[in-house]
């Protein structure tokens, strides 16, 4: 049995996610994790909110809550979307744990022993009409890299540059849009990530198997010279976590905090502390999974993000790793996606465009929404959403295939041999040469799965529904009873017991459906097939079943057109 770490990147607490958001991480992670399970792989699947940082004031400014409490109260709100989801994480925690706050005072400590933390004086913007220092998203501009006119002070959405507000050309406060700035010094703490390149550049190149996404970014900023700037890891905000080294005081850096992006990959640790506390466990349970002096050297650590992540994945949470001179355990694999647009623009959190997670889940049922956003999910380049696109997605694979399919087959069978598997009958060549095409494209599914490659994984297993489908409908069982009931009962045997592999092979990717499909024969779990002939063996004659409520009802024309017209206005 292995074990496997998975991780998804922390959504900002600000706000409800869009449907991009969520394809670009913390589905395909729950995804992955749901698979590796059924594999009777030990897992830990864990995420966070990610609460520090200008983002979090501005979202609590604009309602008029504390911060703290805005930060509480949307931890809430996303939770609850989550398992609306069924995102299976082990724990959903928070970057303002406890946890975190101490695992994040303990790497500047450590850092700063090994001789990587500098206190630098520093030059920082300053608002004039707004008094106060700009770090980050307080400030925006032309992007130096790019000329992207709406660039945040911390990274360029565009071009996915890191940078410093002072670099931006044109700058102006996100607060007030005030031109009135000035440079003003004051006193942060640097992390020499630039002393790292070489350890980064082994490590990175190392990593032959990664996707070509993520080391081609990787690689970019390696070699960009400037990729690898020194970085500022302290603001002068009050919502954070308080700056210490390991847990005495910093001299000098009273009432400032660490920056989000060097908090918030630790609180993926943190976020393990959490669960460790929350199933009543020791600090033993969660180091068993990050320190490698304390088991975590077989553990194979998977991290799930959208391309604008990588660097700091790469690049700066790998040199607080390493830095630390300790034993923690670095990812493995960096799974890492592209965007998914919305009727041909952009997904936009702060223009309302597309649809946003809670939107998504009022309409339809999730599994709607991740089997249609995973049969696209953007791995080799981005991809685009339109009603067309999601109504033809789920009325054919769900509907048409997989639901025409259960339906059919437990209707028919409840018809003629009551709610119960039938007996009688052999398997005969039309069966066999189905056997034969799903034990090779079952392991085709598993190579996929296991190579995180999940677009394909869902195009095989829309296949494997297919080869059901079209098995059923030539042999025909409804035509055969009447000459041959002998014959009808092995189909429908057979077909019952597909019923019941679907179920196992489908449930990464639409759980809730599985879950019914089970229960048709009072399951709630099967194991996973060895052989796709035993697996159809599994049920045996006599076994009752019941017929399952319609599994996916079709979206209209009228239904397409409705929702389409009521996201449109949103912008
Ligand atoms: O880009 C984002 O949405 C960030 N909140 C991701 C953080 S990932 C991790 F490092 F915490
Ligand atoms: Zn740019």
């Amino acid at each position: 049995m292995a074990r496997i770490l998975v991780t998804s990147a922390l959504p900002y607490i600000n706000g409800i996610k869009h449907l991009g958001n969520l394809v670009g991480s913390q589905l395909p992670a729950d995804v992955y994790a749901r698979y590796e399970r059924a594999r009777g792989n030990e897992v830990l699947f864990v995420c966070a909110t990610d609460e520090h940082g200008t983002p979090a004031e501005l979202a609590a400014a604009k309602t008029g809550e504390p911060v703290a409490d805005y930060c509480a109260r949307m931890w809430g709100v996303q939770k609850e979307i989550a398992d609306g989801f069924r995102l299976s994480f082990d724990q959903f925690g928070r970057s303002s744990s406890p946890y975190n706050h101490r695992l994040t005072q303990h790497f500047a400590g450590r850092l700063a022993e090994a001789g990587l933390i500098e206190e630098v004086s520093e030059k920082q913007v300053y608002s004039n009409a707004d008094g106060r220092f700009l770090p980050d998203r307080y400030i925006e501009g032309t992007c130096p890299n790019c000329g992207y006119d709406r660039a945040r002070g911390d990274q360029c959405e565009n071009c996915t540059k890191q940078l410093d507000p002072t670099d931006l050309i044109n700058p102006r406060s996100a607060i007030s849009g005030s031109t009135d700035l000035e440079v003003r010094e004051t006193k942060h703490l640097y992390l020499r990530q630039s002393a790292m390149r070489d350890k980064l550049r082994d490590w990175i190149e190392s990593k032959t198997d990664w996707p070509v996404l993520t080391t081609s970014i990787a690689k970019k900023w390696l070699d960009d010279g400037d990729g690898l700037q020194d970085r500022g890891i302290t603001r002068d905000l009050d919502w954070g976590i308080p700056v210490r080294k390991g847990t005495e005081d910093w001299p000098g850096m009273e009432g400032k905090v660490f920056y989000v992006w060097f908090d918030a990959p630790i609180e993926y640790i943190g976020a393990s502390g959490e669960w460790a506390e929350a199933t009543g466990q020791t600090d033993a349970a969660w180091e068993r999974w990050w320190r490698t002096d304390k088991g975590a050297d077989d553990v194979r650590y998977v991290q799930f993000m959208g391309k604008d992540n990588v660097p700091f994945h790469t690049l700066s949470f790998p040199s607080t790793i390493l830095g630390s001179g300790e034993p923690w355990k670095l990812v493995d694999y960096i799974k890492s996606f592209n965007y998914l647009n919305y009727d041909g623009g952009k997904f936009s959190t702060s223009q309302g465009r597309g649809v946003f997670m809670d939107q998504a889940l009022a309409i339809l049922p999730s599994d709607y929404w991740r089997w249609w956003l995973m049969s696209n999910v953007p791995e080799t380049s981005d991809s685009n959403f339109t009603w067309e696109g999601f109504q033809a997605g789920v009325n054919k694979d769900l509907a048409d295939v997989l639901g025409n399919f259960v339906s059919r087959v437990t209707k028919f069978a409840r018809s003629r041999f009551e709610e119960k598997v039938p007996e009688g009958g052999a398997y005969g060549a039309a069966e066999e040469a189905l056997i034969a095409e799903l034990e090779t494209r079952v392991r085709a599914y598993e190579g996929y799965m296991e190579a995180i490659e999940l677009r394909k994984g869902a195009q095989e297993l829309r296949a494997i529904w297919a080869a059901g489908n079209e098995y059923l409908q030539a042999a025909a069982p409804w035509a055969a009873f009447k000459t041959e009931p002998e014959r009808a009962a092995a189909i429908v045997r057979l077909s019952l017991n597909l019923v019941r592999l679907y179920a196992v092979l489908s449930r990464p990717f639409i759980p809730d459906a599985s879950k019914a499909m089970l229960a048709t024969f009072g399951l709630e779990t099967a194991g996973w097939p060895g052989s796709v002939a035993e697996a159809l063996g599994a049920l045996k004659p006599g076994q009752a079943f019941t017929t399952p409520e319609v599994l996916f009802a079709k979206i209209t024309d009228e239904a397409r057109e409705g929702f389409a017209a009521q996201f449109a206005g949103t912008a």
